[in-house]
């Protein structure tokens, strides 16, 4: 039996190369099809009436208009027995049965975009038409778009038994009083970060069709098994009659991992008519109703010795779940692991507004929690007389304190920090920031790590083809990162066949096996050792065949090209004559993930740095440049990898900078859902100069390829280096994201006014 869980390659060459994507040439030429481009024959068109209140009650809904309005074939609201799907559960603890706190159409609406009425018509515009058509009775109630109104005694209950979904998030270890008490320098600051949105391309949606009892949903998605299974369950069928396919996805970013509850309606509504069913929703709904990331309120306290030594560290942070229930946002996660600090304490609670609810988004809760524990640094820093590269290197983390102060499969944090400030010129250009004159200028940088923990499932099936081909078929989405090209570089580097020979299957629970969601920058760390296990599972098949039809042992034998060779001087065999291919004509490779190592723990780290520059006058700010310093272990394809740290040093411009969603105190609702008023970052935002500096600490322990994880570690410590240099260039501190222009003049004048 071959090794399918080898140490990873010592020399690679084809893994690591800058290989364009190989489904470029379809992806801007719009050739390819995404979920979003499905069209098919008899096909109807569905849109949604929200409720346009921030908290109201539905007194009566009237459908009778809207019924004869051309087109229209059905419509689904709390009227219809089956659109009794109960929909999101309460936060519970782990194996528990959370109770659901509402369904598809609950007439309880709870923020301005909750789900009234869906209509299906022959086309997109009569069914918008249509909804317009609908006559609703609303009972407006009081609303809250505020943690600080919604914790108030006396604050309108958004939920049975009030505004907290569950209870904190706390951890504690060591005893934070002694550590402040032992301390010589205590500092104590409350940071603030805004709710941002999910921006994807493509916008939500999927296009659905009953064949029978069975039913195939094409929807954007990370996810398509968490999809199958979620659609599954809300429609009471078996797995094996639903299939998800996501061929090609327009972006994610942790929004589209959800089941939806577009694809339920869709399906219930195609079930209705007959006919297949698209439901995609506006850039607007997309901004209203498909999650964020929450604004929180971080106080932070710290503590330590004169030398710089981090002896404690205690956060209290309220963050705005929306709505509803949602997943966890660990804005303590960086406090806990990224320093050695004996004692730590950390407190994280979610509360209800009437806004739209939380979803993943690119490493849920770390910016967050790396804006406020990275700013809080900076300070440290200063006040222990020390550069901020030294402080963190002196308190950089050696084992991860969570996970039982198991040491880390590699850890490239001191690289990230000392050879990303050489390559940036930190020294250098700290000491050429420059104060005087309306137009100002600094320097400053963060450091981060990211926790991953999910375990790793997959599973990996390669076909080797008699002529040398490979179909390579697998379950992740490629949500945009080049994940298909990262596998087949994978397959390429251990069956020598070229990548133009290897096809791609993926993301179809119909036809694909089992991989869990594209998300948690896991897909190549999780996927890519089960690609490598399938390949050789396909080589060691062969070369066995080989051998033995040789007469010679499989171990001198090499497979490249379609043809196995042996010993120097012996004629290559091709693989098409050997009589095992003769006989199956091609030959199946399973490879199934290992588990994580149980000694180790697994953690990417990065340390970026920025230069910024201020205009006093104006308030603006240009970031200037930045560099990222990631260790990600193995870089498997460079150009990937560049597009995912430069995609995310943009977003971390956005969310320093520009990115807020802005709900109305005087009517609850959001007023900026469109991408005119909500500013991400654009080209005229992001500088020339986005350095991407790959440590690679050669991680041997992590899994069979040696990757870590890129995607949300390449984002963390942006907008926090960005703010460490502001403060460099102005001497204030922008303890609230974003520092837009007029916040950049208030934070001035009033820093003025303090010193
Ligand atoms: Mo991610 S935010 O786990 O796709």
């Amino acid at each position: 039996m071959a090794d399918m869980n080898p140490k990873p390659w010592s020399e690679t060459t084809v893994v690591g190369k800058g290989i364009p994507r190989i489904d470029g040439r379809e992806l801007v030429s719009g050739a390819a099809r995404y979920s979003l481009d499905m069209d098919l024959p008899d096909m109807l068109y569905a849109a949604t009436l929200r409720c346009p209140h921030a908290h109201a009650r539905v007194v009566k809904v009237d459908l009778a208009k809207a019924c004869e309005m051309p087109g229209v074939r059905a419509i689904l609201s709390d009227a219809d027995k089956e659109a009794n799907v109960p929909w999101f559960r309460k936060m519970g603890p782990p194996g528990a049965n959370p109770q659901p706190v509402s369904r598809l159409f609950d007439p309880h609406c709870r923020y301005a975009g909750d789900e009234v009425a869906v209509v299906a018509a022959e086309t997109q515009e009569q069914a918008w038409d249509a909804v317009q058509a609908i006559e609703v009775q609303y009972e407006k109630l009081p609303f809250l778009t505020n943690v600080e109104d919604a914790l108030k005694p006396d604050a309108t209950a958004i939920h049975e038994g009030g505004n907290h979904p569950g209870q904190p998030n706390a951890y504690s270890r060591g005893d934070v009083a002694k550590g402040f008490a032992e301390s010589d320098i205590v500092v104590e600051e409350t940071y603030r970060t805004s709710c941002e949105l999910h921006t994807p391309v493509e916008t939500y949606g999927a296009a659905v069709r009953w064949d029978g009892d069975h039913l195939t949903v094409w929807e954007s998605t990370q996810s398509p098994f968490s999809i199958q299974s979620g659609v599954a369950s809300a429609l009471k069928m078996p797995l094996s009659k639903v299939r998800v396919i996501c061929r090609y996805m327009g972006g994610g970013f942790g929004s589209k991992q959800d089941t939806n509850k577009f694809t339920v309606i869709a399906a219930l509504l195609a079930r209705r008519t007959g006919r297949p069913v698209k439901y995609f929703l506006s850039r607007e709904e997309s901004f209203l109703c498909m999650g964020n990331r929450p604004a929180y309120s971080l106080k932070l306290k710290a503590g330590m010795k004169k030398d710089g030594t981090l002896l404690a560290l205690e956060l209290n942070a309220f963050g705005e779940v929306g709505a509803y229930p949602a997943g966890s946002n660990p804005v303590g996660g960086m406090l806990r692991e990224l320093y050695t600090c004996p004692n730590v304490k950390t407190t994280e609670e979610l509360i209800y507004i009437n806004g739209g609810q939380i979803r993943a988004f690119r490493a849920p809760g770390y910016p967050q929690g790396a804006w406020a524990l990275e700013q809080m640094m900076d300070t440290l820093a200063e006040k222990a007389g020390m550069d901020p590269v030294e402080f963190r290197l002196k308190n950089a983390a050696t084992v991860c304190a969570t996970d039982a102060n198991k040491p880390f499969t590699s850890n490239g944090l001191p690289q990230c920090l000392t050879e990303g400030a050489k390559a940036f010129g930190w020294k250098e250009a700290r000491a050429r920031a420059k104060s005087d004159g309306p137009v100002v200028r600094g320097v400053g940088m963060a450091a981060a790590l990211w926790s991953n923990v999910a375990r790793p499932r997959s599973t990996v099936i390669v076909k080797y083809y008699l002529d040398g081909s490979v179909n390579l078929n697998m379950g992740a989405a490629d949500l945009g990162t080049g994940m298909r090209t990262i596998m087949a570089q994978v397959v390429a580097e251990e069956l020598g066949v070229p990548i133009a020979r290897i096809e791609v299957e993926n993301a179809d629970t119909g036809t694909t096996q089992y991989s869990d969601g594209a998300n948690g920058s896991k897909t190549t760390m999780i996927d890519s050792p089960a690609v490598r296990a399938a390949a050789l599972d396909v080589k060691h098949k062969l070369l066995e065949a080989a051998a033995e039809q040789l007469k010679v042992p499989a171990a001198g034998l090499t497979l490249k090209n379609g043809e196995v060779a042996g010993p120097a001087g012996s004629p290559p065999t091709k693989v098409g004559q050997l009589a095992l291919m003769q006989m199956q004509q091609v030959v199946v490779g399973v490879g199934v993930r290992a588990p994580h190592p149980s000694d180790k723990s697994i953690r990417p780290f990065a340390a970026h740095f920025a230069e910024v520059e201020v205009n006093k006058r104006t308030g603006e700010v240009r970031v200037l440049r930045m560099l990222a310093a990631q260790d990600s272990g193995r870089v498997m394809n460079r150009l990937t990898y560049e597009s995912q740290v430069i995609g995310a040093l943009t977003m971390g411009i956005g969310m320093a900078l520009t990115e807020q969603r802005i709900l109305d105190g005087n009517s609850g609702r959001m007023v900026n859902a469109n991408w005119h008023d909500y500013k991400i970052a654009t080209a005229m935002d992001v500088p020339a100069e986005l350095t991407c500096l790959p440590i690679d600490p050669h991680d041997m322990e992590v899994n069979s390829t040696g990757t870590k994880g890129l995607g949300e570690p390449a984002l963390v410590p942006a907008p926090a280096a960005i703010a460490n240099a502001f403060y460099h260039a102005t001497g204030v501190r922008p303890t609230a994201a974003p520092f837009t222009p007029a916040t950049v003049i208030n934070l001035l004048n009033q820093g003025k006014r303090q010193g």
